[in-house]
C-alpha cells in the first residue's frame, strides 16, 4: 500500500496525498492574504460588522467559498473576538475602542480545501499587558508547531505550548482546541493546547491539522453567552488566540496560512 493512500489512521485521522499539499497551500494562502488586507480597517471607530463584510467581499472576490457562512447556523464570514472574547465572536455594530486586541478568525474553500487562520489585531495603541500576552501567544503557536514531524505525537504539541504558557504565569484554554482538516471543516483529531509528551496519536506526513492555541491572562475557564456562540473568560480577563493551519512533512510541517506580507504578529507590522 502507498503511504499516500488518503487513508485514515486507526484514530480515524486522514493521510493525504502529495498532491493534496497544493490545494491546502492556495486555500491557506488566501485566507493569510485576507488576514493581511483587513490591516488598515482595524482602528477605533471601525464596527466588527464593517470588517466581516470587507472579508467577505474578498472570499467572494477571489472566487472562493466562506466556510463559516451557514456552518451549524453561522452566518458570518469570520469570527471576531475582543478583549475578554475567547474566540466565536459575532461581528457587530460595537464600535472598536483605543486599546482594543482582537482575533480574526477566517476559513476559505478553494477548490474544496479548507485554508483557516486567525491571528491577534490591536486597534490604536498597544498596551504593555496586551502586548505580553499576545506575543506569548503567537511564540506558543510556533512551540506547537515546532513539536510537529513524524514520530512525535499530538501530546508533544499539547505539551509544549502548555509548558511555555504556564511557565510566563498565564493559562490555556481548554474548552476549544485545534482540528484535522482538509476537504472538511473539521475532522479528527482534537488538537488539545495542553497535554502531557508522548501520549496521543503518532504524527504521520500527510496529517493536516490547525494548532489554535487560546491563551488568558488570567483563569482558563470560559463560558458560552446566551448568543449560543461567543466564548468568553468567566474572570473577564483579557484573551489571545493564534491560528494555523499545517500539514506534515517526512521532516516537519509546512505552514500553510503563512502570511505573504510578513504580519502575521501584529507588532512586525
Ligand atoms: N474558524 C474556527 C476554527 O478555528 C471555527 C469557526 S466556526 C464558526 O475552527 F461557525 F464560528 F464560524
Ligand atoms: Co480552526
Ligand atoms: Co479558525
Amino acid at each position: 500500500m502507498d503511504k499516500f493512500d488518503g487513508r485514515l489512521t486507526k484514530d480515524g485521522i486522514r493521510i493525504h496525498s502529495d498532491g493534496d499539499f497544493a490545494g491546502m497551500h492556495k486555500a491557506g494562502a488566501l485566507a493569510a492574504r485576507i488576514l493581511d488586507d483587513i490591516i488598515p480597517m482595524i482602528e477605533p471607530g471601525t464596527t466588527t460588522e464593517a470588517i466581516d463584510a470587507e472579508i467577505e467581499r474578498r472570499v467572494t472576490e477571489a472566487g472562493a467559498t466562506s466556510a463559516t457562512i451557514g456552518y451549524k447556523g453561522y452566518q458570518h464570514a469570520s469570527c471576531i473576538s475582543v478583549n475578554h472574547v475567547v474566540c466565536h465572536g459575532i461581528p457587530g455594530p460595537k464600535t472598536l475602542k483605543d486599546g482594543d486586541i482582537l482575533n480574526i478568525d477566517v476559513t476559505v474553500i478553494v477548490d474544496g480545501w479548507f485554508g483557516d487562520t486567525s491571528r491577534m489585531y490591536v486597534a490604536g495603541k498597544l498596551g504593555r499587558k496586551s502586548e505580553r500576552l499576545i506575543e506569548i501567544t503567537h511564540d506558543a503557536l510556533f512551540k506547537g508547531i515546532e513539536a510537529v514531524k513524524p514520530g512525535n505525537t499530538f501530546g508533544d504539541i499539547g505539551f509544549a505550548i502548555q509548558s511555555f504558557v504556564e511557565g510566563h504565569r498565564m493559562s490555556v484554554v481548554r474548552d476549544f482546541c485545534g482540528h484535522g482538516l482538509g476537504q472538511v471543516f473539521h475532522a479528527p483529531p482534537n488538537v488539545l493546547h495542553y497535554g502531557r509528551a508522548g501520549t496521543g496519536p503518532v504524527l504521520e506526513e500527510g496529517m493536516f491539522f490547525t494548532i489554535e492555541p487560546m491563551v488568558n491572562l488570567g483563569r482558563p475557564e470560559t463560558k458560552v453567552l446566551a448568543d449560543d456562540w461567543t466564548a468568553v473568560t468567566r474572570d473577564k480577563s483579557l484573551s489571545a488566540q493564534f491560528e494555523h493551519s499545517i500539514g506534515v512533512t517526512a521532516d516537519g510541517c509546512e505552514i500553510f496560512t503563512l502570511s505573504p506580507a510578513g504580519k502575521f504578529h501584529p507588532t512586525y507590522g
